[in-house]
């Protein structure tokens, strides 16, 4: 497994909204188990192809955090939501595309979701607490959608200028 680079934002390709897979070929599993590789080395939850470069429906997480606890990686092909409870939860949200930034976002406290597995199987599942809000955040970003399109849009620029900074010291570098 490789440890892809992470594209930082802004990147016209985090904007972009991505076609679904059409059928799981062993580079797509590939793919997948880089994106599992780079998402635990950043360490980061959850991580979407396009955050890597690649714009397709797939998305990757693991939300266990207890020390010591199993962990629980999920490949989640073409992963669409099928219900959102009326009830929501405000998470501090970060992204591994927008590197040290934190804030609170608003979204459905749970949600039924519906995918592929690397085998191409179907599988659902009805995620609350933080498995519900990562979720809801991966799936934003293959429509081309990051967690600061949330925000107001004053916050939204603030931290795009810290990014746009960000890459120019590392392109420096
Ligand atoms: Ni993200």
């Amino acid at each position: 497994m490789t440890v892809r680079n992470i594209l930082i934002h802004p990147d016209p390709r985090l904007k972009k909204v991505c076609p679904p897979v059409a059928q799981i070929t062993p580079e797509l599993r590939t793919l997948a188990d880089d994106m599992l590789q780079t998402m635990y080395d950043a360490p980061g939850i959850g991580l979407a192809a396009p955050q890597v470069g690649e714009l397709v429906r797939l998305i990757v997480m693991d939300c266990i955090k207890e020390e010591g606890a199993a962990p629980r990686p999920l490949i989640l092909f073409n992963p669409e939501i099928t219900w959102t409870s009326e009830d929501t939860n405000i998470y501090d949200e970060g992204c591994l595309s927008i590197p040290d930034q934190y804030a609170e976002v608003e979204r459905p406290a749970e949600v039924k979701v519906r995918w592929l597995d690397a085998d191409g199987a179907p599988q659902q599942e009805h995620f609350d607490g933080l498995w519900a809000t990562c979720v809801q955040h991966e799936i934003d970003h293959i429509n081309g959608k990051l967690f600061i399109d949330h925000l107001k849009p004053l916050k939204r620029q603030m931290i795009t200028r810290r990014m746009q900074k960000l890459k120019r010291e590392r392109a420096r570098a």
